[in-house]
């Protein structure tokens, strides 16, 4: 069979499911490497994240060229590293899962040769992973049972996206941003605040003293019927705001006492947590289903966990976030949604193909 990422076979391993099957799974599609070893869909016995914070920092974002080099650096130490942690040898584990899209290409081409490698080398089948799938499947590990059917809100630094989810692979988009990622927006308006580089977390320690009606910033697409979303214009209102109106508003600094940062920082986190929070409960309500599932780096966020809380249980809904380590990017979302595909006899061949 071919599918649009190469030849994809299907092997019939049907009965072996709950044989205590050990995937390990690699991620490179940002700028974190990653590996992992996940039994059985959902027991982490490993979970390493190499991190290049340090090395964008002074850019203020990801360079691709050096995502790559660091990547390049790090997947065999953090590969073994996993395997050790695991008490496992490459050759003793069932299949080699790796994220093959979306993501920067040079990045996704590094892990994807990397398992391709492990897989020849060692005779395993190889499984590719859609990065926002794993990303949903992140509340899964370490449960026992899985949270499906439920409606699902991915928010990273490149998706903000609301699906209807069946199963592990069965997902349907209700809506999508149509401009900005949440993740991006925080990480812009850190910029803006001069909060330190990753920004995202950054503003969520900021706000925790600042109060979030000191500003209003009009709540985008909150009242629309469709589940679409758009967040740039609630980072240029933060600009606007900081630094004055007009196009010169970029070049001017940003002078604010740290109250007044954190200030601003709890007004835009509220604003964007109350768009992310109305438009998931209203998609629950619309397709009938009583669970939500969060996942993505801003689903490490404090604010929006707390007021998801609130809302669930206001509403009976049984919310489903991961822990803290699985929100943003790592590996073992991606070698426990594999196992899905390696029970079902779904895996790749090496002609698997990186798409960005
Ligand atoms: O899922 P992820 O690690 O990578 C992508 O797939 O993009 O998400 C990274 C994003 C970044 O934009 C980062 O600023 C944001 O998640 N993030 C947060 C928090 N922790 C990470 N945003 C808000 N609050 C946080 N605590
Ligand atoms: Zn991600």
């Amino acid at each position: 069979m071919r599918g649009p990422y190469g030849p994809r076979f299907i092997v019939p391993l049907g009965g072996l499911a709950g044989l205590a099957m050990r995937i390990l799974g690699v991620e490179t599609s940002c700028d974190e490497t990653c590996a992992a070893v996940v039994e059985d869909g959902r027991r982490v016995l490993s979970n390493v994240v190499a991190s290049q914070v340090d090395l964008h920092r002074k850019y203020g974002g990801v360079v691709p060229e050096l995502a790559s080099r660091a990547h390049l650096e790090a997947l065999v130490p953090v590969v073994t590293e996993a395997l050790e942690q695991a008490a496992t040898a490459a050759a003793d584990v069932d299949a080699v899962a790796v994220v093959h899209r979306p993501g920067l290409i040079g990045s996704l081409v590094l892990g994807l040769t990397a398992a391709k490698t492990l897989a020849w080398l060692h005779a395993k089948p190889l499984i590719g992973i859609d990065h926002v799938e794993s990303h949903i499947y992140a509340a899964c590990l370490e449960r026992e049972t899985l949270p499906f059917p439920c409606v699902a809100l991915i928010v990273s630094g490149g998706h903000t996206s609301l699906y209807r989810c069946d199963g592990p692979r069965r997902r349907t988009l209700l809506g999508a941003t149509t401009d900005d990622a949440a993740g991006e927006a925080f990480d812009k308006v850190a910029s803006i605040l001069g909060l330190p580089y990753p920004g995202g977390p950054s503003v969520d320690r900021a706000a925790e003293v600042g109060s979030p009606r000191a500003v209003h910033f009009s709540r985008p697409w909150l009242d629309r019927e469709a589940f679409d979303f758009s967040f740039s214009g609630v980072k240029t209102a933060v600009l606007y705001h900081v630094r004055g109106k007009g196009t010169e508003a970029k070049h001017r600094p940003t002078r604010l006492s740290d109250q007044e940062v954190a200030d601003v920082a709890a007004s835009f986190q509220e604003c964007v947590v109350d768009v992310l929070v109305g438009k998931t409960m209203r998609a629950a309500d619309a397709s009938g289903l009583d669970r939500v599932v969060v996942g993505g780096g801003v689903a490490a966020n404090r604010r929006l966990r707390a007021r998801l809380q609130e809302e669930a249980t206001a509403r009976g809904l049984d919310l489903v976030l991961p822990e803290m380590r699985f929100c943003t990017d790592n590996a073992a979302m991606v070698a426990g949604l594999a196992y899905h595909d390696l029970v079902a006899g779904r895996v790749d061949g090496l002609a698997l193909e990186a798409r960005a």
